[in-house]
């Protein structure tokens, strides 16, 4: 089978490519710079397990006309969309570009390629209150007042939103088989613990390690879901290759315990004194909106978002995943595994500040 990969490079994409390569598959990796960039993805393939020259580089950018790819692109079984600008802070028309226009250049090959796509959407897409708050009460891409959705939501997830409705509503009209994968907070990988830098739940770590975490967001309700990353990428790779996939996966542990509960399992692991106690929401909100205030304390206010006491409907998933012989880890184990590789790395701060929670 050989399936094409966007974002083959970035901290997902690896683990992706290391278990399709791993069962066989070819991978199609699109990359912007692949002279330099393929070598590098071989070698961090081969080192997560799987087959790094099973890995082939083709040029792509998700800026560029019609990404910018070679003519004659074929027999690709499925495309598997994980590439995006993922960070905070971002130019709202930089992020539409890439991430939205983008995504809607990848399904239209996958239309013209006649394969499924398995797009990476986010599990802030299930979260029907959160989404009506954002100004998103419809499922018909014209009739929501995107500005308003960026200016509310930050320029990241809101553009991750705007990809998902787009994109289903052009899969709908052009026939095409789409998988969505929501994938929530990534997690570093269940048995190594391995986890980027530049990835959300570093940053927290990072965060709650250098002592800027004395209280906890939200209440005791409030939660960051979470998921491994090789859960994760077997997850996807099943999306791709399976038979019968329903529409939408939600790769989402609902085990995961509360923020409290989170923080004190990797405070416990990198020696610290875990907060106990509770900052509201809106007081956090506004504190961080303070000029300065977000910077200081690594938090860009829009990260907020993704901590939420609301719980979600994962039972479609888990039978689909206990079906594929998909099984999930000890997600608290997971948790102390990716501390503890943090404090093995000697805790390093993140390159981009204010990657975080
Ligand atoms: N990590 C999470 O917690 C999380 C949660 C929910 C959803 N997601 C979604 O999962 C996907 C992958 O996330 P990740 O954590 O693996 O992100 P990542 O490590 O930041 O990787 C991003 C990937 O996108 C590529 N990319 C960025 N701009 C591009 C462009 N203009 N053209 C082509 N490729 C481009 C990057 O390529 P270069 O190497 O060339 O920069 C890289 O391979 C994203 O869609 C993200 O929104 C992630």
């Amino acid at each position: 089978m050989t399936v094409m990969i966007t974002g083959a490079t970035g901290f997902i994409g690896r683990h992706l490519c290391a278990h399709l390569t791993g069962e066989g598959a070819t991978v199609m990796a699109m990359l912007r710079q692949p002279a330099r960039q393929l070598p590098e993805l071989r070698r961090a393939v081969d080192r997560l397990g799987g087959d790094g020259q099973l890995v082939v580089g083709i040029p792509g950018d998700l800026d560029a006309p019609e990404l910018g790819l070679p003519m004659g692109l074929q027999d690709v079984e499925a495309i598997i969309h994980l590439g995006a600008r993922f960070g905070w802070r971002l130019d709202p028309a930089v992020a539409q570009r890439t991430n939205v226009a983008g995504s809607l250049a990848v399904a239209k090959l996958a239309r013209s390629l006649g394969c499924r796509l398995v797009f990476i959407s986010g599990f802030m897409l299930e979260n029907r209150a959160h989404l009506e708050k954002l100004g998103i009460t419809s499922d018909e891409p014209e009739q929501v007042n995107w500005s308003q959705v960026y200016r509310r939501a930050g320029s990241y997830e809101a553009s991750k939103l705007e990809a998902a409705i787009r994109v289903r509503a052009y899969a709908q009209h052009a026939g095409i088989d789409l998988v969505e994968v929501q994938p929530a907070t990534v997690a570093g990988h269940s048995e190594s613990g391995e986890l980027d830098r530049a990835q959300p739940l570093y940053t927290l770590l990072d965060n709650l390690a250098r002592g800027r975490m004395a209280l906890v967001p939200g209440t005791p309700e409030h939660w960051l879901p979470l998921v491994p990353v090789d859960h994760l990428a077997r997850l996807i790779a099943l999306a791709a290759t399976a038979g019968e996939v329903p529409d939408r996966l939600l790769a989402l542990d609902a085990t995961t315990p509360n923020l409290r509960g989170l923080l004190t399992t990797a405070a416990h692991e990198l020696g610290k004194k875990p907060p106990t106690r509770h900052i509201p929401m809106p007081i956090l909100a506004a504190l961080l909106s303070i000029p300065g205030v977000a910077r200081i304390m690594n938090t860009p206010v829009e990260t907020l978002h993704f901590i939420q006491p609301t719980r979600f409907e994962t039972a479609d998933q888990e039978r689909f995943a206990t079906e594929q012989g998909l099984r999930r880890s000890d997600i608290t184990e997971v948790i102390r595994r990716t501390a503890s590789f943090y404090a093995g790395q000697g805790g390093r701060t993140v390159s981009e500040p204010g990657n975080v929670f």
